[in-house]
């Protein structure tokens, strides 16, 4: 059984306090929020404020995923906000250990997040330097895209790549994460589905987030 991560990017953004609840009472583990510049993703999302307010009205972790670029600059404002988990996209940053050793020394869980035309052989020098791998299975930028089914590969390679480092960290799985592509990944060793349309967008949030658990 796979943790379920809400992505709030797909919520009624005036009703998100009531949506994440409903998210929350059907059994949701985390919630994921996009924080995009404009920049690195032509969209523009949240800042920190709105992570102090979910972490004033939720009890679950808030997992912020930066998808922009400059990520040192952000990371300690969401920091302070009172993030859990902090992701940024590896190819936003030039110095990735530098910011995972800084967001780790903030008592905050580092990730690092891999978009879908990246590899992840790199990840060899890196799992020792982080707690949370988010594998992409959509470009950044955009929630309801199709998923890229590479995916599936990837993660059975990050799989071997942290056996043959002895170094295991949570992968989640971003992007058109549904009942079908979520039986798949959890079959294939996902240990976290992201998902934001699936959960928020066609009604019945407590039975979509109940059937993701259930996979
Ligand atoms: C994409 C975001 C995802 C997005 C997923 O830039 O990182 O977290 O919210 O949305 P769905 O589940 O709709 O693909
Ligand atoms: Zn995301």
């Amino acid at each position: 059984m796979a943790k379920v991560s809400a992505s709030i990017l797909a919520c009624d953004q005036t009703r998100i306090g009531e949506q994440t609840a409903a998210a929350e009472r059907a059994g949701a583990d985390l919630l994921h929020v996009d924080v995009m510049d404009g920049v690195y993703v032509e969209n523009l999302t949240y800042g920190p404020q709105l992570v102090a307010d979910l972490k004033r009205i939720s009890g679950l972790p808030v997992s912020v995923h930066m998808e922009l670029l400059r990520p040192e600059t952000f990371a300690p404002m969401f920091a302070r906000a009172g993030a859990d988990m902090i992701t940024f996209q590896l190819d936003a940053c030039p110095n990735p250990i530098h910011l995972l050793r800084e967001i780790r020394g903030a008592g905050i869980r580092a990730g690092l997040g891999i978009g879908p035309a990246y590899d992840v052989e790199c990840l060899r020098y890196l799992l020792h330097h982080m707690d949370w791998l988010i594998l992409m299975s959509v470009e950044p930028g955009y929630g309801g895209q199709a998923f890229e089914t590479s995916v599936y590969g990837k993660l059975r390679r990050a799989r071997e790549l942290m056996e043959e480092t002895g170094v295991f960290v949570p992968i989640s799985v971003d992007g058109g994460v549904k009942e079908e592509t979520g039986r798949e990944l959890v079959r294939a060793g996902a240990d976290v589905l992201i998902a934001g349309s699936y959960i928020f967008q066609e009604g019945e949030i407590e039975e979509r987030v109940r059937r993701l658990k259930a996979l």
